[in-house]
């Protein structure tokens, strides 16, 4: 049997990407204003939903076994409402609720500030499928607050993507590219920075086209010079860029504004002009490489992470090669690699040349072979070093550590105290791993002239 209070907890489980994410924090913040509390448990929550992603195969099918299980859950506890949101809900609707019937609420990526009312109709007996497109997204017009506490906050800056990169699915998933008034960004990373918040990670499909639908002539180099402006922001990051949009104005900013932090992710996805081509980037493997110099040029510390797709449609092994030939001039601090997947509706389904999974399994364990190579000495070049590190809270490895990041995004975990949350510390690199750093802030309790005040503080 289920009661009142049991039926007002919520859960969220999120797949994907950092809008994602966000996505989920938003309507966390809806869900919260409408009386709903928070769980970490799904045992106890009357309210589960799902923030799906299907930009990849293996993304999709993780959300299909989740969903199943739930179907199970709620056999038993036929009270429990179960919602499907983000980008599989948006491609599916109604497929998704014949496939699995004990799904009450669908709602896509333009729809989910109506969360609240979804909700209501389904407390009185309706179901609930709604996947139209908006004109404006709404929740780009709306204030988000991440939990007290955070130091690091994602803001939305546009939504969206115009590209139709060949192999797919977000343009049509989330819908044609929307960029948030200036005015309102600014707004939230003011009331941010007032919570006490330090870094701002700015979200958005393509945040080099910011600004393009509007009116005040703004472009991305210019919001982030305005966003360097508020008082207590120390970090500035951003992701994801396109290369083809990466203008000279924007390189210059990594040189002459001082929060924004020395990384960006510049996806390149092949190293194959024809391969390129073919994916419709808009750029050539020429192009990129003219651009990660001139990003060196102007700051010699930049790290740069990227994704790279193997067994896209026609990739020959000479085109594999030239991927690696790419991988070993630029030397990526990090990189995401993944096999090609069909998605529906994208027009990679229509090329000739589709590939073996095995084949693009063995490109994948090479790439990802060399990358871990080039991981290491990027991180190993660290030791010794002393880094600025800002701290997020504790390790997950260690209660006892502390974890931060690096301005160039090397997560470093380090033994100190916790009242240095939300500060930024002085750390001797120590060890380097494949994914983390480890370090001694250097001269703990003794560091007040570098250390800024902690935000309880403030
Ligand atoms: N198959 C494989 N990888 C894909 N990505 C996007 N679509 C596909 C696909 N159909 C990868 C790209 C993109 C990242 C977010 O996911 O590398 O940059
Ligand atoms: Fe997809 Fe290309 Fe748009 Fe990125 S730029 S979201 S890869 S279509």
């Amino acid at each position: 049997m289920e009661t009142d209070t049991q039926k007002k907890y919520f859960f969220i489980r999120t797949f994907g990407c950092q809008m994602n994410v966000h996505d989920t924090e938003q309507m966390a913040a809806l869900l919260r204003e409408a009386g709903w509390k928070e769980t970490a448990s799904e045992g106890k929550a009357g309210l589960i939903l799902i923030n799906t992603c299907s930009i990849r195969e293996k993304a999709a099918q993780k959300v299909y076994s989740l969903l199943g299980r739930l179907q199970e859950v709620k056999r038993n506890k036929p009270g429990l409402i179960l919602g499907v949101a983000g980008c599989l809900a948006q491609q599916l609707g109604g497929q998704l609720v014949r496939k699995i019937p004990a799904v009450d609420l669908v709602f896509g990526t333009h729809q989910a500030h109506r969360l609240p009312e979804f909700i209501r109709t389904v407390e009185g007996g309706g179901r609930v499928i709604e996947t139209v497109f908006t004109d404006s997204v709404r929740s780009l017009h709306r204030i988000t607050l991440p939990p007290a506490g955070t130091i690091s906050a994602f803001v939305t800056i546009m939504q969206g993507c115009n590209n139709y990169c060949a192999f797919c699915v977000v343009p049509y998933l989330r819908g044609r590219e929307e960029s948030r008034p200036f005015r309102d960004i600014l707004e939230e990373i003011r009331q941010l920075a007032g919570r006490g918040v330090r870094e701002v990670v700015l979200l958005g499909q393509n945040v080099n086209s910011y600004g393009r639908n509007l009116a005040e002539g703004a472009d991305f180099a210019d919001l982030l010079r305005e966003i360097a402006g508020v008082e207590g922001i120390e970090r500035i990051r951003f992701t994801t860029s396109h290369p083809k949009d990466l203008s000279d104005k924007l390189i210059r900013a990594f040189r002459e504004i001082g929060p924004l932090c020395e990384h960006i992710h510049l996806p390149v996805q092949s190293g194959s002009d024809r391969v390129l081509s073919r994916m419709n980037r808009g750029y050539t493997r020429e192009d990129y490489l003219g651009k990660v110099a001139r990003l060196r040029d102007a700051c010699p510390e930049v790290a740069i992470s990227s994704d790279m797709i193997v067994g896209f449609p026609g990739e020959t092994e000479a085109d594999f090669e030239d991927t690696l030939a790419l991988m070993e001039e630029v030397r990526f601090d990090s990189l995401f690699s993944f096999k090609y997947s069909e998605r529906e509706g994208t027009a990679a389904l229509l090329l000739d040349g589709k590939l073996d999974d095995r084949i693009k399994g063995r490109r994948l364990r090479i790439l990802q072979e060399l990358q871990d190579r080039y991981t290491m000495e990027k991180n190993q070049r660290d030791v010794g070093r002393t880094l600025e590190v800002l701290v997020e809270g504790t390790s997950r490895n260690s209660g006892a550590d502390l974890m931060g990041r690096t301005r160039t995004n090397r997560i470093v975990n380090f033994p100190g105290d916790g009242v240095w949350i939300g500060r930024t510390v002085p750390v001797t690199i120590r060890e380097a791993f494949l994914h983390s750093l480890r370090g001694e802030a250097v001269l703990p309790g003794l560091q007040s002239p570098a250390l800024p005040a902690s935000p309880e503080a403030a």
